[in-house]
């Protein structure tokens, strides 16, 4: 944990602050969670996400394995005097555990935290992300995609793959799972109420790390869940 937490700690560290603002895929979502909604951003990072969905009047609590990445989003929430709302736990997914009970969340929103697990651990991940979401609550987790095809040429092409579609960068694990192996992870959890379909982002910051890529899309894969 400490090893992938302090990597990911100077990650963080390297956005500049000007470009903090939140995801499009945060906003096309929000409009979908019910109103008020108690919200774990899974994988939230610095909170550029989290501070719009309480901006639209929810609680959120973000979990993330950089105590860099959760101070900082702790501060933004203490500036805009809105840290009432905001929840932070640190957690290391590649335990397979969420540090939450079950039925405890309205919403589950996940933007490119899932990529660094091979197959089993992310859909032990899945199944979690289904234990801590009240009846009839909604998961929206977004992944990077194989259909990028510059992004996973580099992968083929510079990382080690360990299993089908998961590669080894340096530390680094990533995976670009296709929309038939994230069905295969919801049928095999069980979970019946999910889609599983190809959402573009338009770039339009540097606020993660693809932009060194130099691409305009963004190529995402997102499973969509939810409780019954
Ligand atoms: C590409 S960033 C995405 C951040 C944010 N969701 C966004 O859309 O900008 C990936 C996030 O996953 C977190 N992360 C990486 N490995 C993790 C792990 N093993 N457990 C928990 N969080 C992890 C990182 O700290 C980082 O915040």
């Amino acid at each position: 944990m400490d090893t992938d937490s302090l990597r990911w700690d100077e990650i963080h560290k390297k956005i500049p602050p000007d470009l903090e603002r939140h995801s499009q895929y945060a906003e096309k979502r929000e409009v979908l969670f019910p109103r008020e909604s108690k919200i774990c951003d899974m994988a939230g990072g610095l909170g550029y996400d989290a501070m719009y969905f309480i901006g639209k009047g929810h609680n959120v609590i973000i979990l993330d394995i950089s105590d860099y990445a959760l101070k900082g989003a702790v501060n933004s929430a203490k500036a805009s005097k809105i840290s009432k709302k905001l929840a932070v736990k640190k957690c290391d997914f590649g335990t397979g555990k969420i540090p939450l009970k079950d039925g405890s969340v309205d919403v589950v929103f996940s933007r490119i935290g899932f990529n660094y697990f091979p197959y089993k651990e992310t859909r032990l991940l899945l199944a979690e992300a289904y234990r801590i979401l009240k009846t009839d609550g909604k998961a929206f987790i977004a992944f990077k995609s194989p259909e990028d095809v510059e992004d996973y040429k580099f992968l083929k092409t510079n990382a080690v793959e360990l299993e089908r579609n998961v590669f080894v960068e340096g530390e680094q694990i990533r995976s670009r799972f296709t929309k038939e192996q994230l069905q295969q992870m919801m049928e095999e959890i069980g979970i019946v109420d999910y889609s599983v379909e190809q959402f573009l982002e338009e770039r339009d910051t540097i606020r993660d790390e693809f932009m060194k890529a130099n691409k305009n899309i963004l190529y995402l894969n997102e499973v969509r869940f939810k409780k019954i």
